[in-house]
């Protein structure tokens, strides 16, 4: 029977090692949270880094814990950590593919670092796959994996899924390897994105900058064609509804919200720590809430959540810098006896309490500066089993394009936000109701199943036709 090989950099678990013991715990992230519910299917399996260094005596005994799990590692050494994810996929992709060009830098060490371990995945893929097999590639870590594993097995179904934005021409020709980075993706059969903006910006960097042909979204790379479009990714919104009317667990949480949040109204925040997130803007935002609305003193708490992420790089060790000094500012001028306007935590928390803080919180501010997609405002609208809340969303994340009867903010612009915070803690029973059925009937409809369903039957089409052309 033939599977379907699914690989990330990141595996849906993290290992952790101490003392020698090993212990294993839920991945954060869109990635790993998202396809965590649906890869144990057939006989799929998953390879992929399970997020820390483990020593060379110690790799058989986690590879065989995770083969349980349909689970393949691939190790990586102290510096392939260094150059490869730190250096090229965070210090590099990452800020450029947000639009934030000033923070990447440029270091060959890097892009070496990133090439050995993109083979490294090959080789991983090519001790397992067999003919037949489809493997799916995720995320701009591997960016080059498509084109490697086409040379070895030119005729294998190969599916690219990008989860973070595709920047625009003019940013991405910054990169002094992009050339290398675009014949990498074109190895893949169908290449898909989150919106239809950033499948346009790739059609166009790859025609521009490759200079090759393109009929509407199918490009033409080595006499194959290449079907290039976007696929709005979903989550499993089942989990999250009936998290919150079934798990006790979720229950009990909620009852505790209720008992320490008496009559104050909660706006939540999730992220992980990333400057592509707007983490700063919005305490800004509610900074000049605060300050325009002391009628809200002591009725209303924002309860942020930033769970650590990528802490050893520096745009991210300085942000948490910025973020305790900014929320100590908020909370030193408009705390009283009894309040705290921000309830900030920097960690990450088991699904059965985020599930209570959806259900809970009456408004979920989620205001990226950029973002592939983002899923904690799916997820919140899936876990308001009542019809009730309000979303204030980015019109920078992905998912705004499909969320459109959320409040929909700039999020450079702080007095819009700190505007939209009053508008939704006096949005009308009503009028939230008419809003996040909408948005919930959409979020069910386009769920996580429908994303790979749909985006699994493309691959399969885009191989019969690439056969019969041949
Ligand atoms: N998340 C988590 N633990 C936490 C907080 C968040 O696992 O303590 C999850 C959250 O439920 C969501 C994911 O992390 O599924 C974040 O995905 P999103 O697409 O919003 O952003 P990303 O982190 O991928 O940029
Ligand atoms: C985003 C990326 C994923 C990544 C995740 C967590 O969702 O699209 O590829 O896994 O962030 O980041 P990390 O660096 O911890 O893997």
């Amino acid at each position: 029977m033939s599977k379907t090989i699914i690989v990330s950099n990141r595996l849906p678990v993290k290992v952790n090692i101490t003392d020698g013991e090993l212990s294993m715990q839920a991945s954060e992230g869109g990635l790993a949270t998202g396809l965590g519910s649906i890869y144990k299917e057939g006989n799929n399996v998953w390879i992929g880094w399970p997020g820390t260094e483990v020593a060379e005596e110690q790799q058989k005994h986690v590879t065989n814990q995770l083969k349980d799990l349909r689970l393949s590692p691939v190790f990586l050494t102290k510096e392939d950590i260094l150059l490869f994810y730190e250096g090229f996929s965070n210090e590099i992709l990452w800020p450029v593919f947000h639009y934030m060009s000033t923070y990447a830098r440029y270091e060959d060490e890097y892009w070496e670092s990133y090439r050995q371990v993109n083979e490294k995945f090959k080789t991983a893929i090519l001790q397992v796959a067999e003919a037949g097999d489809t493997i799916w590639i995720h995320d701009y870590q591997l960016l080059l994996l498509a084109g490697l594993i086409r040379r070895e097995l030119p005729n294998i179904t190969i599916g690219f899924f990008q989860h973070i934005p595709f920047p625009s021409y003019e940013l991405f020709r910054l990169i002094p390897w992009r050339s290398e980075l675009l014949e990498g993706m074109l190895g893949a059969d169908l290449v898909g994105f989150h919106t239809y903006d950033d499948a346009r910006h790739f059609l166009s960097a790859a025609t521009r900058i490759l200079q090759l042909q393109s009929s509407s979204n199918i490009v033409t790379y080595n006499q194959r064609s290449v079907v290039v479009e976007s696929f709005p990714m979903g989550i499993d919104d089942t989990k999250f509804n009936d998290l919150v009317l079934t798990n006790d667990e979720v229950r009990n949480n909620i009852s505790h919200l209720e008992e320490s949040f008496t009559n104050i109204r909660m706006i939540l925040s999730i992220d992980r720590l990333d400057y592509s997130k707007g983490i700063l803007q919005r305490l800004q935002a509610f900074d000049i809430f605060l300050q325009e609305h002391p009628e809200y003193k002591e009725k209303v708490s924002l309860y942020m959540i930033v769970v650590p992420s990528r802490d050893t790089v520096t745009q991210y060790k300085e942000l948490r810098d910025e973020i305790d000094k900014l929320v100590g500012n908020i909370n030193a001028r408009f705390r009283t006896n009894t309040w705290s306007p921000v309830n900030y935590f920097y960690r990450s928390f088991p699904l059965e309490m985020l599930s209570a803080l959806y259900s809970f919180a009456e408004i979920c501010l989620v205001t990226p500066m950029r973002d592939g997609m983002n899923l904690v405002c799916k997820e919140y609208v899936a876990s308001r089993t009542h019809n009730d809340g309000v979303l204030i969303l980015s019109e920078m994340a992905g998912a705004s394009k499909e969320l459109i009867d959320a409040i929909i903010v700039n999020p450079n612009n702080v007095r819009q936000m700190s505007a939209a915070l009053v508008e939704a803690l006096n949005m009308s029973e009503d009028e939230q109701v008419r809003r996040m059925t909408q948005m919930r009937m959409l979020v069910s409809k386009y769920n996580i199943t429908n994303w790979v369903k749909v985006f699994m039957e493309r691959l399969e089409e885009t191989k019969r036709l690439q056969l019969s052309l041949q």
